[in-house]
Order: structure tokens, then C-alpha cells, then sequence
């Protein structure tokens, strides 16, 4: 893999004097007084010009993350939600959850039709459409830790939106496979084409209707969005289309901010995000039970260590589909017990360290998940770290640009169970904890995470990839932990997943020798190829304080910047 193009014309920016070390292969990018990584070089830079300007961690990612809903719209938004996860550099943590909650008309069986299960209702639809939480959620950060004015952080995404910015390869080939599913709805197809006509990589895509949509954001805070014009067009776009979302459901949405679920691993501290996201639960009891191996004197890339992890992202896997859900609506959530070192050790004993277990399916198997989602790390000139993962869930959401507004709906009412009991022959299923109910969030697998070291920052990652995601941020930390990589070799180094149902082990094709793969199968695994796995952007502290970042080459896009 190769680090990315970290220069591009940026037509509404002057982002001058932008220093960092560039190289290709396995070398970091590396910085000392700050550096933002994330799928969108120009977002990137838009964040690092924030911080560079006097603003601190939180500063640089909500900047970040506002330009990556204009110059990455597969999954950079307004219109969807995700998670933060916070270390100060004084060693203070917190989470923010703007996770999309369900509109007051939601019930369990809102994807049924005619007494069956739509699938398409459920993912490809206005009902599909959960209440957006990014704004909330990046203005409450803003509230409690950010330094910088609100609007400061807003305008560069007003400004890219309104003047434009260099269409790259990337992205003019993802808008090209996407215009059957723009040509659905009309304000999509206008948005994101040139009358049907897909954009050419260097050519520069302008969103006047966003640029607004940003632009009263940036006057008005969250009002700017869950009150007023946006909010109209929002309920006008729902109404006529049989959607759910009205303007109190905007009006009443909350972001909250939540303790963070901690963990150690071989000395270091796990910071992970708490339900409704699985990711903690998923990292931190991974990380327990593979504590009590020697992965590093196994070896890399070993089958007998990728045996035993996958035994272990089976069994966290298991216990995620049955007991997480939104903490809101389920209250005997055993968390503390699934991230105990105790249970690990429970767990650990049923690792045959030869033979693969059998995944026992209960009644169910697994609904489906995108793998679309986007994730950035930021880390400050006083060791602020902020990981944000957040998403529309698949690639541009519900593909539903609201007419007006200019900005993408998320699809994600998807990660709700479909139907009551209801399991069938695509991997619905219809567990009671997920469970869609008005004001309720969906399960996520969205993973940020960041690991501390004797009192001080280590590490900053997380990924992309549905369920593949908390896999995928695992591998990385056990990449720098246990096998000493740098960053840019913890981001480049081959991925597996395995997420208990369906029982197998899939792997990313030219990540792993054959005669692995055959000692995997001898063990008793169902080892599948598999394409890339997530896009994981992760920043190390190395020696001396400096800054490694790892931009993950596994997407067309993608940059660090800092200096
Ligand atoms: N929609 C992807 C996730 O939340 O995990």
C-alpha cells in the first residue's frame, strides 16, 4: 500500500505553508505540533489549518469532519451520525454519541408489507432515514472542549461547498457508479452530476444548496439545522414521500455525551466508545483475551496468532448480537462483565489454541451492515487527541439529496434488527435489544479508539467498514502494540475478519501467504478471499513526541497534514 496525494488545488482555500513530511512505502508521515488524518486530503488540510491557527484537537476534527461533507460525500455528512471519542492532553476522556435516533412514528414492524419483510423499505427508502445526529453532535463537542468560534469551523466547508473544489479520481469514478441510484430523485442526480452526465476527475464540483445549508449552521448553531428552513425541507422532503422524520423529530433530537468504556492491554490504557456503539465492547474484550497469548513471540502474521484472534473476534462477535442495543432503551446491559479481564479469561479457556471453534447460530444470523463510513484522527501541539468515526451508513446513505438543502439522508435506520422474531433466509433477524422504537438508536459497530501510554497519548484510530470496522481497528493496534510497527505499517499490513455467523474467516486477498491460509484451514477455519477491509487512519506518538500518521491506501482518497 502507499501513503496518498497530499496536494490538490483547493479552489475556495488558501491553505498556505502546509509542512509534512511525504514519502512513499512504509513511512509515516510524520509532525510535531499537530496532524489531522482523514479520507479527504482537502478536509485534512482544512483541519490542520484550524489548529495551525490557534485551535486545539476538537477545533481541527469538527473542521474536519464539516469539509468532509462536502469534498467526501460517500460518507462524510450532516445528514447521518457517529461517535467521538476524547483524550485531553491532561489525560481527561470522554465520548460524544450523535448517533441518528429513530422519529417518533418508528415501531418494529415499520418494514413490514403486505405481512412481510421489505428489505428494500428498510434500506433503500425514506423509512429507511433515522434523525440526523452529526450537527448535534460535533456542536456539543464544540460546547464542552472546542477553543476556536463555532463559525470558524463551519465557514471553510461553507466556502468549499459554495466555490468548489477539484473533483479527484476517486470521487469522480464513485459519483459515476452512483448515478443509476441518483437518478431516483431528482435534487440527487442535480447535486452530484452534470445533468446526468458524471463529473471528470479535475473538474470542480460546486453545492450552493449546501453551502447555505452550511451557511446557516454556521449563523444559528444546531438551530441552524434542526430548527427553521433545513428543518422544513427536511418534513416537506419526508411528506411527500411517505418518510417518518417531522420537525419536532428534528427539533427533539439530542446528542449526549457518555463515559467512555476503558480497558488495559499489556500496560496500555484503551479508551473505546460505549454502547449504542459495539466498538468498545468489541476492542476491549478482543484486546483481554488476547492478552493472555504471546502474540509477539508466535510472529507476525502467524497461522497460530490469526487462529487465535479470530477465535477471539468470534466470541465478542456472539456476545455483541446478544446483549447490545441502545443503554437507553435496554437497561441490563452487562457491560462491566463483557469488558472484565475475569470474562476473558473465562473466554479464553474455550480456545482450543489448534482447532477452530463452531459457531453455534442460536436463531439467527447477522443483517446486513454497509461497509461505507468514514473515520479521521486528530491529535494537537498538547497531545489533544480526538477519533471520530461517523456515517450515513451505505455509500451516500439513502442516496436522498433533500431538495433545498443540498446535503445526503442517511440510511441508517438499516442497523436496527428488521422485524420482531423474525429471522430469515438473508440474515434478518429479530433480537429484542435492537429493536427500532421512537427515540431510539441503532446499533453501531463504529469503532474510534485511542490507547494512552504511562499517563500520556499513544495512539489515535478507527475505521470504516460495517461490522469489518472493529476487526479492522484491532488489527492496528495489535500491529504497533505486539509487533512494534510503525503506523504506516500498521495501516498497510493485511486484514481478517471473522464476526461469528456466518462462520468464516475472510481475509484480504494478498494479505497472507498460501501456505497460512492452509494451516488456517487445517485448523478447522472456512477461510474466504476477501477485497480490502475498512480504511483505518491512525496516528502514533512515536519517540521524542513526534507524530506518525498511517493514511490508509485502501481508498482512492486520503490524507495527513500537519507540521
Ligand atoms: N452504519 C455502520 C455502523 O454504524 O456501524
Amino acid at each position: 500500500m502507499h501513503t496518498r496525494r497530499f496536494t490538490a488545488p483547493i479552489v475556495a482555500l488558501a491553505v498556505a505553508t502546509l509542512t509534512i513530511s511525504l514519502s512513499a512505502g512504509n513511512t509515516p508521515y510524520r509532525a510535531r505540533q499537530g496532524m489531522v488524518v482523514s479520507q479527504s486530503d482537502i478536509a485534512s488540510e482544512v483541519g490542520w489549518k484550524v489548529m495551525r491557527e490557534g485551535g486545539n484537537a476538537i477545533d481541527g476534527a469538527i473542521a474536519t469532519a464539516l469539509a468532509l461533507a462536502v469534498t467526501h460525500p460517500t460518507a462524510g455528512n450532516i445528514g447521518g451520525g457517529g461517535f467521538i471519542v476524547y483524550r485531553g492532553g491532561d489525560g481527561t476522556t470522554t465520548t460524544f454519541d450523535f448517533r441518528e435516533m429513530a422519529p417518533a412514528g418508528a415501531n418494529p414492524t415499520m418494514w413490514m408489507k403486505d405481512g412481510k419483510y421489505d428489505f428494500d423499505i428498510h434500506h433503500n427508502s425514506h423509512r429507511s432515514v433515522g434523525v440526523p445526529g452529526t450537527v448535534a453532535g460535533l456542536y456539543l463537542a464544540h460546547q464542552k472542549l472546542g477553543s476556536k468560534p463555532w463559525k470558524d469551523l463551519v465557514l471553510p466547508a461553507v466556502a468549499l461547498a459554495r466555490d468548489g473544489f477539484e473533483v479527484s479520481e476517486g470521487l469522480a469514478a464513485s459519483l459515476e457508479r452512483m448515478i443509476p441510484e441518483f437518478k431516483k430523485y431528482p435534487a440527487s442526480l442535480a447535486q452530484f452530476s452534470k445533468n446526468g452526465v458524471a463529473y471528470k476527475a479535475g473538474e470542480i464540483l460546486k453545492q450552493p444548496d449546501l453551502a447555505k445549508s452550511l451557511q446557516r449552521i454556521a449563523d444559528k448553531g444546531p438551530a441552524g439545522f434542526y430548527e427553521g428552513e433545513t428543518a422544513e425541507l427536511i418534513e416537506k422532503e419526508m411528506k411527500a414521500n411517505g418518510g417518518l422524520i417531522t420537525r419536532d423529530d428534528l427539533k427533539k433530537y439530542v446528542a449526549k455525551e457518555r463515559a467512555p468504556l476503558k480497558g488495559t492491554y499489556r500496560g496500555y490504557e484503551v479508551i473505546g466508545m460505549a454502547p449504542p456503539s459495539s466498538g468498545g465492547m468489541g476492542i476491549i474484550q478482543m484486546l483481554n483475551v488476547l492478552e493472555g497469548f504471546d502474540l509477539k513471540a508466535n510472529g507476525y502474521g502467524s497461522a497460530q496468532n490469526i487462529h487465535l484472534v479470530a477465535e477471539a473476534m468470534r466470541r465478542a462477535f456472539a456476545d455483541r448480537a446478544q446483549h447490545l442495543g441502545d443503554p437507553d432503551f435496554n437497561s441490563g446491559i452487562p457491560i462491566a462483565q463483557l469488558i472484565s479481564k475475569d470474562y476473558a479469561t473465562q473466554l479464553r479457556k474455550t480456545i482450543n489454541p489448534n482447532k477452530a471453534s463452531v459457531s453455534t447460530p442460536t436463531t439467527f444470523t447477522w443483517p446486513t451492515e454497509s461497509q461505507e463510513t468514514t473515520h479521521l484522527s486528530v491529535v494537537d501541539g498538547k497531545q489533544n487527541a480526538v477519533s471520530l468515526t461517523y456515517t450515513l451508513e451505505y455509500g451516500y446513505g439513502s442516496r436522498i439529496v433533500v431538495p433545498g438543502a443540498g446535503f445526503l439522508l442517511n440510511n441508517e435506520m438499516g442497523d436496527f434488527n428488521s422485524a420482531p422474531e423474525m429471522t430469515d433466509e438473508r440474515g434478518n433477524i429479530g433480537t429484542k435489544p435492537n429493536l427500532a422504537l421512537p427515540g431510539k438508536r441503532m446499533l453501531s459497530s463504529m469503532a474510534p479508539t485511542i490507547l494512552a501510554k504511562d499517563g500520556k497519548l499513544f495512539m489515535v484510530t478507527g475505521s470504516p467498514g460495517g461490522r469489518t470496522i472493529i476487526n479492522t481497528v484491532l488489527t492496528t493496534i495489535l500491529n504497533v502494540v505486539d509487533y512494534g510497527m510503525n503506523a504506516q505499517e500498521a495501516v498497510d499490513a493485511g486484514r481478517m475478519h471473522h464476526q461469528w455467523l456466518p462462520d468464516r474467516l475472510s481475509m484480504e486477498r494478498y494479505g497472507f501467504s498460501a501456505d497460512t491460509i492452509a494451516k488456517l484451514k487445517a485448523m478447522g477455519h472456512t477461510v474466504a478471499e476477501a477485497g480490502g477491509q475498512g480504511v483505518a487512519e491512525v496516528i502514533v506518538v512515536g519517540k521524542d513526541g513526534i507524530l506518525e500518521g498511517g493514511v490508509d491506501g485502501r481508498a482512492p482518497d486520503g490524507g495527513a497534514a500537519g507540521k
